[in-house]
């Protein structure tokens, strides 16, 4: 049984995985978290895949070192389709991955177009192929890269005001390619994407479904530590890579999420 007082740590390229975060308090709220933000990393999507893989295999695998979590969850698409496997292989305790949810989406789609947004390295991956095989076979998966919203999602936190044209653009592109014009569904294929929920809505409209898998991920989660007990012994931490200064103006995002201030990893 793990020490009631093991967090589960969290990990991103910057605040994406927040929204996994988010769902996770829906479901183990009283459960110690670790949440780390690669900032010194950030963004991995334009990284090509050795860079990625040897980056999130060696801070993993110090940062259970440091940290003896009883869970680690990869809480960015980019980072888990390139390199779960290597991040399984490397440590002792369950791993959990973030992958597109295409399937969930195959599911809801009525017209049989669906949109995926993702990083430049996402959606090159072959476990993207693997995704669309398997579960949305004759459906209409049309993929697009969107590294602007990134950077939106991380300023948002920030309490920046997120640029409209960064936003219509990610639509415009999609609805030039061949029968974008039909999507109904959008898969938010990076975490950091569903902290723009809002701002797709206004811009794609209400009757187009944003999909993404925070919540399943929390529940796999829970799942996966069914049984064991939590207790905490301040409030969560957040550290960051790289200078700390790369989390100011976070301090908001994170006191209403019950953080303790930012620190250095
Ligand atoms: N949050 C990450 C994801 O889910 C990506 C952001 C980045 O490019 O670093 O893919």
């Amino acid at each position: 049984m793990a020490d009631p007082t093991a967090p589960i740590l969290l990990f991103d390229s910057g605040v994406g995985g927040l929204t996994v975060y988010d769902a996770l308090r829906d479901v183990l709220p009283d459960a110690p978290v670790i949440y780390a933000a690669d900032l010194a990393g950030l963004p991995y999507g334009t990284k090509t895949e050795a860079q990625i893989a040897a980056r999130v295999a060696g801070l993993l695998g110090r940062m259970a070192e440091r940290y003896q979590p009883r869970l680690a969850c990869i809480a960015c698409n980019t980072a888990s389709t390139i390199a779960l496997g290597m991040v399984r292989d490397v440590l002792e305790i369950p791993v959990v991955g973030t992958v597109p949810a295409i399937k969930p989406a195959a599911a809801l789609t009525q017209t049989g177009t669906i949109g995926l947004v993702g990083t430049e390295a996402t959606i090159r991956q072959r476990y993207v192929d693997d995704l669309e095989r398997d579960f949305a076979a004759g459906k209409r998966l049309l993929r697009i890269a969107a590294p602007a919203l990134v950077g939106a999602a991380e300023g948002k936190l920030r309490g920046r005001v997120v640029d409209p044209a960064v936003i219509d653009d990610v639509r415009a592109r999609l609805a030039a390619m061949p029968g974008g014009d039909g999507i109904d569904t959008l898969v938010l294929a990076c975490t950091h994407f569903p902290l723009l929920a809002d701002e797709l809505a206004a811009a794609f409209g209400q009757q187009v479904r944003q999909v993404d898998g925070a919540h399943g991920i929390a529940r796999r989660i829970a799942h996966l530590l069914d049984g064991q007990t939590f207790t905490a012994t301040g409030p969560n931490r957040f550290v960051v890579t790289g200078p700390l200064a790369g989390a100011e103006g976070l301090e908001a995002a994170l006191a209403s999420r019950g953080f303790a201030p930012a620190e250095a990893f």
